[in-house]
């Protein structure tokens, strides 16, 4: 919050230059910089590397720190925290919004629908009502989308634990994003004859009792991008690790905290696409409105080696020479 502190110092003295006739104009501030405002939900390797990206790719396209005010806010994964900060960004009147993840958009597109706001790591647009729909967005949101083909997903979890025949599915049942992922999950399953343990979560501290409720009932767990699961992997791994169960995760960073493995995209590349995405509306090139939601169609497997280990589990050969082992 410090930057907005700072903000209302730049106003008060806007307010005093304004008597002396001077005007920063609506989106600049005092220094004639544009201000981009970004809201994350909370932070997590995943986010973070999507916003990185984000204002790497703005520096790219001329968008660096000599030309732009960028305001980062981070609602700690409060969705007061997230009103609040959305609620500044109205006021503030930034030229262009950038919100990271699903609630952050959600939170930002219900409040604020004159000025351009671009998602990153969104899973479905749609679903979470932010557009009409992807290819036509029809409003002020557009943007990137981070859901990785479901069915890529269970292929790998299927080369891994070929013999499985109960999946474990857990998600916090308030979070669309996560909701879509688990609808895919289940049809998935259907499909290929999986019976599915389905158990939702409605905060952090429910996770613990839903994974041992899932102990000797399945012969792996699957996770999707959910961000009340994110920052709670370790929690998560300490029954499953002790139980022998693998747990495939929808985000490569899940993977590094302790999962067996991810297919997902390449969290920082979708950041930059994101960028890019920004800098053309800020260009003047492309408006949210007809910009359909892009996509990244290379997705990165990433194999957590030690957990491997721990659940006693090889890696055949034909997956450990195209993923990265961390
Ligand atoms: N896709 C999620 C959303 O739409 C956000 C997300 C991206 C995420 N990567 C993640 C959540 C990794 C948890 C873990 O909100």
């Amino acid at each position: 919050m410090k930057n907005w502190m700072k903000c209302s110092i730049a106003a008060a003295l806007a307010a005093a230059a304004l008597i002396s006739g001077g005007c920063g104009g609506q989106s600049g501030d005092a220094s004639g910089k544009i201000k981009i405002g970004v809201v994350q939900i909370v932070q997590h390797g995943s986010l973070d590397e999507a916003n990185r990206g984000f204002v790497d790719a703005l520096k790219e396209r001329g968008y660096g720190p000599d030309k732009v005010e960028i305001e980062q806010e981070n609602a700690q994964g409060d969705q007061s925290n997230l009103k609040t900060i959305v609620s500044r960004f109205k006021a503030e009147k930034p030229k262009l919004i950038c919100a990271i993840a699903t609630p952050a958009a959600q939170a930002a597109a219900n409040e604020i629908k004159d000025i351009p706001i671009v998602g990153t790591a969104i899973t479905d647009y749609t679903s979470a009502k932010l557009v009409q729909n992807d290819e036509r967005p029809g409003g002020n949101v557009t943007g990137v989308s981070d859901f990785a083909a479901m069915d890529a997903q269970m292929e790998l979890a299927a080369k891994l634990i070929p013999q499985a025949k109960h999946v474990g599915l857990i998600y916090c049942s308030s979070e669309v994003n996560s909701e879509v992922q688990a609808n895919q999950m289940k049809d998935y399953c259907k499909k290929h004859d999986l019976a599915v343990e389905e158990r939702t979560v409605n905060n952090v501290n429910d996770i613990q009792q839903v994974a041992e409720s899932l102990i000797g009932k399945v012969d792996y767990i699957y996770v999707p991008t959910d961000n009340t699961l994110a920052s709670s992997i370790p929690t998560l791994m300490k029954i499953t690790d002790a139980n022998k169960i693998p747990v495939i995760v929808g985000a490569d960073i899940m993977a590094k905290d302790g999962a067996l493995a991810a297919l997902s995209v390449d969290y920082y590349r979708l950041g930059k696409q994101t960028g890019e995405l920004a800098a053309d509306i800020l260009d003047g090139k492309v408006k949210p409105e007809t910009s359909p939601i892009q996509h990244q169609k290379d997705y990165t497997i990433v194999i957590n080696k030690q957990d491997a280990e721990i659940l006693g589990l090889t890696i055949p050969e034909e997956i450990a020479k195209k993923a990265n082992m961390v």
